[in-house]
């Protein structure tokens, strides 16, 4: 008996310590970055809080540049330092150049057949090759020199009406930014723009990856408790639904003359795309609604962001504004009064570096999200496939070990540094890196450059009556696109 149970025993206990110290050594081998101790289920949730990138950044003071989070289910690395970002997005891209799925992208996004979401491969170049070629080029962008010229002034003729009372300039740089967009992208603007303004909010929030639904995707219990908001997003993808079969309908009746320059905008390109039969990846309705929304909300909301920051920024910064004013002023009237040349915005020296360092203090999109594809070691951290990377781009650039006085607005601070916004300088990445890189980055710089030029000729501006610059509340909003949490109430009077 003794001998049985020593002989069905002790080979028990042998497996058992193999696999244990197989486990150990692999575990080992397999070193994850550092991050705060975890809690069973919930691991490092307890420990965020809104908005992520600045809570993450307290945490990278504590655990480092790379670390280690596991938020639900999900591991997260977070990276906050310009050497290690450039070892992930440009020695081993393509291998961090997907990106993480979301719900609501799934929703939203029509399953990422977009662009943004939609992940790295022959599909994705194809879709963003015909939104560069008929869309985003510098090309492009300076055929649409007259669209930016109709909407800036369609504003200051605005605010001329209400010159001298409080304004809810938020709202209407909105409204331009969105106008133009699709003007540029659907030959007019939707009766329905108000209602995409706010699904696109809607929709960029959802998309952070912080849905109870995106930690817990194993689970039927958080199944389950996002059941209402999961229920909210495709009713509002149905009514988005009806909102783009009428524009490309429309387009379709009036082929070829949807363009306000008289030929084709994006979706009579991408309506020619369906039809021909060049394409690797046919396309239909559904992929084109995909991109469509894709432009307008990446187009709409980081330019409207931008402007906005730049406008706060410039209120709470008496000496910068009069400096700008003077040079868009200056630029003016040197030049009939014509701000909207592109020559004359060139000029504009001073302007240009205002948004540069607005960019810095404020990037709309604070984190890049990316997915890694499969396992690569950094540093001697493990990262293994299938997690999550956020490039907190919001505190690289806000960083006191690369940037004098960090937390100042100074956009002097350019005037020696040859760092630009192309991405080659890792601890400045307002528009990404690497091939994921934004694609609108000429066609927003545009936007933003001839809407601000508007704005500081035509008039002087102070904040509404009992608010003081330095009272003004700088938090910003939690999402995939980052804005000032308050909308922006200014008095602008006409300048002779
Ligand atoms: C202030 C203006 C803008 C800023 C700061 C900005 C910033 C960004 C950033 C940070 C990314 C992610 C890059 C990465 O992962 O490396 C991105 C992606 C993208 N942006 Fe922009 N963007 C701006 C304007 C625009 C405009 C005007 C458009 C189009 C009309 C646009 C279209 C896109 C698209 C389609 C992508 C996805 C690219 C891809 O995944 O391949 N963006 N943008």
């Amino acid at each position: 008996m003794l001998y049985l149970i020593t002989a069905l025993i002790l080979p028990a206990i042998f497996i058992f310590f193999k696999k244990w110290k197989k486990s150990k050594n692999s575990k080992s081998m397999k070193r994850l970055p550092p991050g705060p101790r975890k809690l069973p289920i919930i691991g490092n949730l307890h420990q965020t809080r809104n908005p992520p990138f600045r809570c993450f950044r307290d945490l990278y003071n504590k655990h480092g540049p790379l670390m280690h989070l596991k938020l639900g289910e999900s591991t997260t690395i977070v990276v906050s330092s310009p050497d290690i970002a450039k070892k992930l997005l440009k020695d081993l891209d393509p291998c961090f150049a997907d990106r993480p799925r979301t719900v609501a992208a799934e929703i939203m996004w029509y399953d990422c057949s977009d662009v943004v979401f939609c992940p790295y491969g022959d599909y994705w170049r194809q879709m963003r090759k015909l939104c560069i070629n008929d869309l985003l080029s510098p090309k492009m962008v300076r055929l649409f020199q007259s669209i930016r010229r109709d909407e800036s002034n369609r504003l200051v003729d605005s605010l001329r009406e209400s010159s001298g009372s409080s304004v809810n300039l938020t709202e209407r740089i909105f409204s331009l930014s969105s106008f133009v967009t699709c003007r540029a992208a659907f030959g007019g603007v939707s009766e329905d723009n108000e209602r995409l303004l706010k699904m696109m909010s809607d929709s960029l929030q959802m998309a952070a990856g912080f849905e109870v639904a995106d930690l817990f995707p194993s689970s039927r219990i958080a199944a389950a408790l996002s059941w209402t908001r999961l229920r909210r997003m495709k009713r509002m993808r149905r009514e988005l639904d009806v909102i783009l079969d009428d524009i490309i309908d429309l387009h379709r009746r009036n082929r070829g003359r949807n363009s306000e320059f008289g030929g084709e905008d994006l979706v009579d390109v991408f309506l020619r795309a369906m039809e021909e039969e060049g394409l690797m990846f046919p396309i239909n309705n559904h992929n084109i609604k995909a991109v469509l929304f894709d432009i307008f909300t990446a187009g709409t909301d980081t330019t409207a962001v931008t402007i906005d920051w730049a406008m706060v920024e410039l209120l709470r910064h008496p000496r910068v504004m009069a400096k700008a004013q003077a040079e868009v002023r200056r630029a003016m009237q040197e030049n009939t009064n014509s701000v909207e040349q592109n020559d004359i915005v060139c000029d504009m020296k001073y302007l240009k570096l205002v948004i540069k360092e607005t960019l810095r203090l404020h990037p709309p999109a604070p984190m890049l999200p990316r997915a890694c594809n499969e396992e690569h070691v950094i540093n001697g951290y493990t990262i293994p496939a299938g997690a999550v990377l956020m490039v907190n781009i919001w505190a690289m650039q806000r960083d006191p070990r690369y940037w004098n006085d960090p937390e100042k607005f100074e956009p002097e601070r350019f005037e020696d540094q040859a760092v630009d916004f192309v991405g080659g300088d890792f601890k400045y990445l307002p528009f990404g890196t690497g091939k994921r890189m934004c694609p609108g980055m000429t066609f927003g710089l545009a936007t933003m450059e001839s809407a601000l030029a508007q704005l500081l000729y035509n008039f002087d501006w102070k904040l509404s009556k009992s608010v003081r610059a330095e009272d003004l509340d700088m938090t910003e909003s939690f999402g995939l696109i980052s804005s000032r949490t308050h909308n922006l109430f200014v008095v602008a009077t006409l300048y002779n």
